[in-house]
């Protein structure tokens, strides 16, 4: 079992104290569940550990792995700078009164009402990730009275081995200036000339889910060479160097050792920064992370309640649960790995080998190919662990299946934080329906 959990005297699972079938029997399912204690843990164990190793960070939680209103303000409590990549997770940080000060703006594409709006408001580093946003930058920052504090996203060139469909550091990517034929540098150089930007340092992403830590550490020899060639050749020194997120996390209890810790990352690449400034002599630079899966995924679950059950003899049993791909796409996307178990038996006879799918028109629409599970049968609640990450921020209206509430779990007691959507929710938006509809329809979050 991942996270804080355990199984009680009913044989039902308890996850930080609260045993799930009671949260499914008051809030419903599907059900994203999160443990407050262990969000802010990790928060925690990031924090400590470059404070311990490093003189001068800053840890930026990537919002895109898990946003909403309670996770802006547990941010926000522990003190970590946010990182959004959207006008949209702009709006919400700051509708959850987020320093600006501590936003850190992503983007490779930003549109130009992102881009005003950001301006306007005020940002705490702004990364530049290509020379056309440079050039609409200087424009636009002319109108704003502060200075912007620019980073800019480089491309090192450095391969993590995770899936390709979420590499994003190596030469071949939307993302980021290129080191080679000198792209980076004359980005960088020509901002130097423009008097409403404040050039603070580079930044790096190679990839997320990554269970070793040495591509982080040559992402870091990259960065830190490319920032002593260009003190050399111009004379200027960049003082900020982030190295984005990317640490990968367990899914599975067999895949526990397989990862580094939130502290051997911190540490090492504390370490790697620091033996290189030496070798270097350069000035140690502030050191950012951005770390956004390591932080959420193990305190997150995912709460079913199982419906259909299809037996074809000697082939496969599909156990259907009332939710699918539409709340948690990732096994169809990146053919990623879960483990479960049922809520209300945990330890139970007859363990039997099954395929857990969805209720979506798709066959692709499978959570977990194979799991043995204590002969599952109809209404029992079944609970997906490690999904506090990339589910509730990628979930979807496919097949008009309402996305699932938010519930936060802390000192033995869940508090519902996001509504579920409801039926009526699906319609709110058209402009031209035949019927009002109403908030308390058949079905209301
Ligand atoms: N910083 C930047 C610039 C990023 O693009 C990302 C993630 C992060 C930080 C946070 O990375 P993390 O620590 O979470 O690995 N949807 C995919 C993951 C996409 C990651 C995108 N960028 C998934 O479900 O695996």
């Amino acid at each position: 079992m991942l996270g804080n959990k355990r199984v009680n005297g009913k044989n039902h699972l308890e996850i930080a104290g609260v045993d799930v079938v009671e949260i499914a029997e008051k809030m419903g399912t599907p059900l994203y569940v999160f443990d407050e204690e262990l969000i802010r843990s990790a928060m925690r164990e990031y924090q400590t550990t470059f404070a311990s190793h490093y003189p001068d960070f800053a840890v930026a939680y990537a919002g895109k792995a898990f946003l909403c209103s309670a996770m802006c303000q547990l941010v926000n409590e522990e003190g970590l700078w946010l990182d959004v990549v959207s006008g949209g997770e702009y709006y919400v940080v700051r509708m959850n009164d987020f320093p600006v000060e501590r936003i850190l703006f992503h983007g490779n594409n930003k549109t130009e009402e992102e881009r005003r709006y950001v301006l306007k408001e005020g940002v705490g580093r702004w990364v530049v990730d290509s020379e056309i946003e440079l050039e609409w930058l200087a424009e636009e920052a002319k109108e704003v009275k502060r200075k912007v504090p620019v980073f800019f996203r480089l491309t090192p060139g450095v391969d993590p081995h995770t899936h390709v469909y979420i590499t994003t550091g190596t030469v071949d990517s939307k993302f980021g200036l290129p080191l080679i034929e000198g792209i980076a540098e004359r980005a960088i150089k020509r901002a130097l000339a423009i008097p409403h930007l404040e050039v603070m340092g580079v930044h790096c992403h190679i990839g997320s889910q990554i269970d070793t830590l040495e591509p982080f550490l040559k992402a870091a020899e990259v960065m830190l060479h490319f920032m002593y060639d260009f003190s050399k050749k111009y004379g200027y020194f960049l003082q900020e160097l982030d190295l984005g997120g990317g640490l990968g996390v367990p899914y599975l209890d067999s895949d526990r050792d397989r990862f580094p810790s939130i502290s051997a990352y911190g540490r090492a690449i504390s370490e790697k920064v620091k033996e290189i400034c030496t070798v270097l002599s350069y000035p140690l630079p502030r050191l950012f992370v951005e770390p956004g899966r390591s932080i959420v995924n193990l305190a997150g679950s995912t709460l079913y309640q199982i419906g259909t059950i299809k037996e074809i003899p000697g082939v496969k049993k599909y156990v259907a649960v009332d939710g699918g791909m539409t709340d948690n796409p990732r096994h169809i996307l990146y053919g990623a790995k879960y483990q479960a178990w049922v809520g209300n038996r945990v330890q139970g006879e007859n363990v039997e080998r099954v395929a857990v799918v969805g209720k979506c028109c798709e066959s692709g629409d499978v959570l977990i190919p194979e799991i043995d599970l204590p002969s599952p049968r109809p209404g029992d609640i079944l609970v997906v662990e490690g999904t506090g990450a990339y589910n509730y921020s990628m979930a979807s209206n496919y097949n008009m299946i309402p996305r699932p509430g938010v519930v936060f779990l802390r000192g033995g007691k869940a508090e519902l934080v996001v509504r579920p959507e409801s039926f009526y929710d699906l319609i709110r938006k058209d402009l031209v329906t035949q019927s009002e509809g109403e908030e308390e329809g058949p079905i209301h979050g």
